[in-house]
């Protein structure tokens, strides 16, 4: 076959009936010996095309299976039948990849995600995932396109660093030493002076304290990086590693920041609605088609797409972290002893809690501010009242934690007596301090888990379903 291939998008956006096309796709159904559906990823839509048996030999028929690679040539017709508006007659049929349906693992029928994820070298041919990875893309050039629009600019924090930004230790170490046989100082601890870097290096967990850098030169940046924990939170919610978004604003205040969050995540939402039509259709019925086997408390209030131009159209509600202790104190789960973990001022808010307000309570996101200072990191800034920091979680209906972030503390006396009530050494981090020393300002910033946002999105029900090749306890294959 020759001539030039034409993607499945642009046949359907501007069919040329009665020409020419060559298609190269995976079938993706195959029924009555006669109709393809062929689908090469450029679009959700699959194209039909009929076969010719006069024309295409058995045997080669009979190698069209399900998601053989094939190339088609043939000519756009009006379709005859429902579902579609064109098909392809094929005159030409050319099997460039065969598929044993006997041994391939994946069949023309619902799976479960678990058994998916075992075969993640073919579940992007699925509807299911190749709409969530169409809509991961979709999400990340939104992002670049939000910042980039408003003056922001990208910076590239290290992958590898010395510094634990979050100070909660959960750190994948990297070294180049032989770990069983490694060089000790005179108190037999690992000398890290003889590694590859002469000092212990992680990988990051956060780009923050690298953007709060550009963001005291250039104003206003974002990092998108992958980062990495290691939690060992086997949950449907936590990855080991996942990418983040770190917008970091100088002159920005608490107030600044929580504008951001949410007028970034509305802008995300609203770039997928309007870009990604087919997919959320796609996946909105899915979940109601999930959800019919469910009983009626555990189906969503809403469906997907309802749920998405909710978020957009709605103020998210903004509550201190005092107030929300208050409100759950005296809500009905609390109450009845429905909740697992306690609640009194001073414990961090547990998912269950988070979900309770956002789902139940207020029914849309909100966002908390004003958190004990025991319960988060050392550059928060401090309030007046000596024992809340400027601290401030989005919460999202679904997800839990979506964003953190909050006003960094620009006054290095506060920032050092901190440090050192948190047992941080400053000589690690006097890079860090001389930000507060040398034309220091006020300045606010927060991440967002991209992973999580594409799970919002996608009403997918597990993070290890939105990332290509989910990093867990326990799993790391690819
Ligand atoms: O709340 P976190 O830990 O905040 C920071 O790292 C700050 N340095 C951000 C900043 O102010 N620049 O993480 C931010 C977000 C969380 O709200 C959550 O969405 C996501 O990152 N996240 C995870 N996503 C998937 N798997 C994990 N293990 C995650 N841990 C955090
Ligand atoms: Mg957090």
């Amino acid at each position: 076959m020759s001539s030039s291939r034409i993607e499945i998008s642009k046949v359907l956006a501007a069919p040329a009936i009665g020409e020419q096309v060559y298609l190269k796709g995976w079938v993706r159904a195959f029924r009555s010996n006669r109709f393809i559906a062929l689908n090469d990823g450029s679009t959700f839509d699959n194209i039909q095309v009929v076969v010719d048996f006069e024309q295409l030999p058995e045997d080669l028929l009979a190698k069209v299976s399900f998601h053989a690679c094939v190339a088609v040539k043939g000519k756009l017709v009006e379709s005859q039948g429902k579902g579609q508006s064109v098909e392809v007659i094929a005159e030409e049929l050319e099997i460039l990849g065969t598929n044993n349906p006997e041994e391939y693992k994946l069949q023309p029928k619902r799976q479960t995600m678990e058994f998916l994820r075992e075969q993640a070298q073919f579940r992007m041919r699925t509807n299911t995932f190749s709409a969530v990875f169409r809509i991961r893309h979709g999400l990340a050039y939104a992002v670049h396109k939000y910042y980039h629009d408003r003056g922001f600019y990208y910076m590239h924090t290290p992958i590898i660093t010395g510094s634990d930004a979050e100070g909660a230790g959960e750190m994948f170490h990297v070294s180049t030493l032989d770990p069983a046989n490694t060089p000790k100082d005179d108190q037999g601890k690992v000398d890290y002076s003889q590694d590859f870097f002469g000092k212990a290096t992680n990988l990051t967990v956060s780009g923050q304290l690298q953007a709060e850098i550009g963001a005291l030169a250039l104003g206003k940046v974002y990092t998108f990086g992958p980062t990495f924990r290691a939690e060992n939170s086997n949950t449907s919610r936590h990855l080991a590693e996942f990418w983040m978004i770190e917008p970091e604003m100088a002159f920005f205040d608490i107030n600044d920041d929580m504008d951001l969050a949410e007028d970034f995540t509305k802008y995300l939402i609203t770039y997928i609605l309007e870009n990604y039509p087919k997919d959320l259709e796609f996946l909105d019925k899915r979940i109601q088609d999930l959800e019919k086997q469910m009983k009626s408390e555990l189906r969503r209030p809403m469906g997907l797409i309802d749920t998405l131009k909710f978020v957009v159209e709605n103020d998210f509600e903004r509550i201190t972290y005092t107030e929300a202790i208050n409100i759950l104190l005296s809500s009905k789960p609390h109450k009845k002893g429905k909740f697992k973990f306690p609640i009194e001022w001073g414990s961090d808010l547990q998912s269950e809690h988070e979900r309770w307000l956002v789902e139940k309570k207020f029914k849309k996101p909100v966002i908390v501010r004003d958190y004990p200072k025991d319960i988060k990191a050392f550059y928060m800034r401090q309030n007046d009242d000596g024992k809340t920091v400027a601290a401030m979680d989005v919460l999202f209906p679904g997800i839990g934690e979506l964003i953190g972030g909050s006003q960094r503390e620009e006054r290095l006396d506060k920032l050092t007596k901190r440090m050192e009530e948190m047992d941080i050494p400053e000589e690690e981090l006097s890079w860090y301090l001389d930000l507060r020393k040398f034309g220091g300002a006020p300045h606010s910033g927060f991440g967002l888990g991209f992973e999580r946002m594409v799970l919002f999105l996608t009403g997918m029900g597990n993070i290890r379903d939105v990332i290509p090749f989910p990093r867990t306890p326990g799993n790391a294959e690819y």
